[in-house]
């Protein structure tokens, strides 16, 4: 079974609302910029790639049913805008907007509205197998390189969040390396924490393998520690909203104590990110906006209270995990990189490990 987060046909795009996953699949219609601005900030799609792309076909849509009148790159511009506000810390919305707006610029100096409007749906369309083709990569060289260092037995993976499909386009990040060590018959289990206050773990991460079935368990994000000491971890993988010059990144709150505890344990930590949540414009973590959510996040589930009426709440939606614990590597679809080596690897100077 293939999950769908993301449907597009021509003119037409629904997402699944993963508000209401996993005990209802509902898609639901996007016809306008203001529609995925929406969802993306009720969170109905997450997932840095996934957000990137939602927000681009929004476009798409709007494009194909002539937006933009005689001006398209005003219409496109203002449209990016509004979309890379929605969530700050993800790069990936950011960085499609920056490349797509270049690209329009340039094509507005040979094109008429038509043929603009054309070449930018084009453009975005595009990004679904690009992705879709990156994650395929980010698995397939995560996996060869956790089994390289152990050639012959099958490995357990700690993961945090969801970065599978429905993060993405399809096959995923972390959760793509996951499901390359499965597909290759090399995976013993898979630990998923809850990933509190948003629950993508439980819900989500939860919920694509058990449609797959990967062998996977379910725990509290504080048992993490123990399951490292306790379980055999051979290595944990991580996805990323964004990855700056020196290899800092930020990714679901929760990461930097996973690799904290990665580290006091001795387990390899992975963060395994498209080049496209890579940001080398920043140079270290300290430049990362952090997104706060909502204290409802934490104060209640599905309306329901769960904390003394009253209390104060801090519900930063991302922490940044400083490069020196990232002791695997970064998997891209480019191969696995050390932290000090990802500037060069992005801009070509260095190949694949
Ligand atoms: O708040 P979310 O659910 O959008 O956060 C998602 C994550 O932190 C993921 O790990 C990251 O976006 C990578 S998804 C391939």
């Amino acid at each position: 079974m293939t999950l769908e987060a993301i449907r597009y046909r021509a003119g037409s795009l629904q997402i699944l609302n993963q508000l209401l996953l996993p005990h209802q699949t509902v898609y639901d219609e996007i016809r306008s910029v203001q529609d995925a601005y929406e969802a993306i900030k009720s969170m109905k799609v997450r997932g840095a790639p996934a957000i990137a792309i939602v927000g681009c076909l929004s476009l798409a849509v709007e494009l194909r049913a002539g937006a933009g009148g005689d001006d398209p790159v005003t219409f496109i511009r203002e449209s990016l805008c509004q979309l890379t506000s929605a969530r700050p810390t993800a790069v990936n919305m950011g960085r499609a907007a920056r490349e797509l707006m270049e690209f329009a610029e340039n094509e507005s100096m040979e094109k008429n509205s038509e043929q603009l409007r054309e070449s930018v749906i084009a453009w975005i369309e595009d990004m679904l197998e690009r992705d879709v083709n990156d994650n395929k990569k980010i698995g397939n060289y995560g996996a060869q390189h956790i089994l390289s260092g152990v050639p012959r037995d099958s490995v357990t993976i700690l993961t945090h969040c969801n970065t599978g499909s429905l993060a993405t386009a399809g096959y995923g990040t972390a959760l793509g390396v996951v499901r390359s060590l499965h597909g290759l018959g090399r995976l013993k289990r898979v630990y998923c924490t809850e990933t509190r206050p948003y629950n993508q773990g439980s819900r989500l991460t939860a919920y694509e393998a058990v449609a797959e079935r990967i062998p996977a368990t379910l725990i509290t994000d504080s048992m993490a520690a123990l399951t490292m000491r306790e379980m055999n971890i051979t290595a944990v993988v991580v996805g990323a909203d964004r990855v700056v010059a020196n290899g800092d990144t930020a990714n679901k709150v929760g990461t930097y104590q996973l690799a904290i505890a990665a580290k006091h344990h001795g387990i390899p930590f992975y963060v395994a990110a498209p080049s496209t949540s890579c940001d080398l414009s920043l140079e270290s973590g300290r430049d990362i906006i952090i997104e706060v959510r909502p204290p409802e996040e934490l104060t209640s589930i599905n309306g329901v209270p769960i904390a003394a009426p009253g209390i104060e709440v801090w519900n930063p939606a991302f922490d940044v995990t400083p490069h020196q614990l990232i002791t695997g590597g970064i998997i891209t679809e480019l191969g696995v990189f050390l932290p000090s080596e990802l500037q060069a690897a992005l801009t070509g100077r260095l190949t694949a490990l």
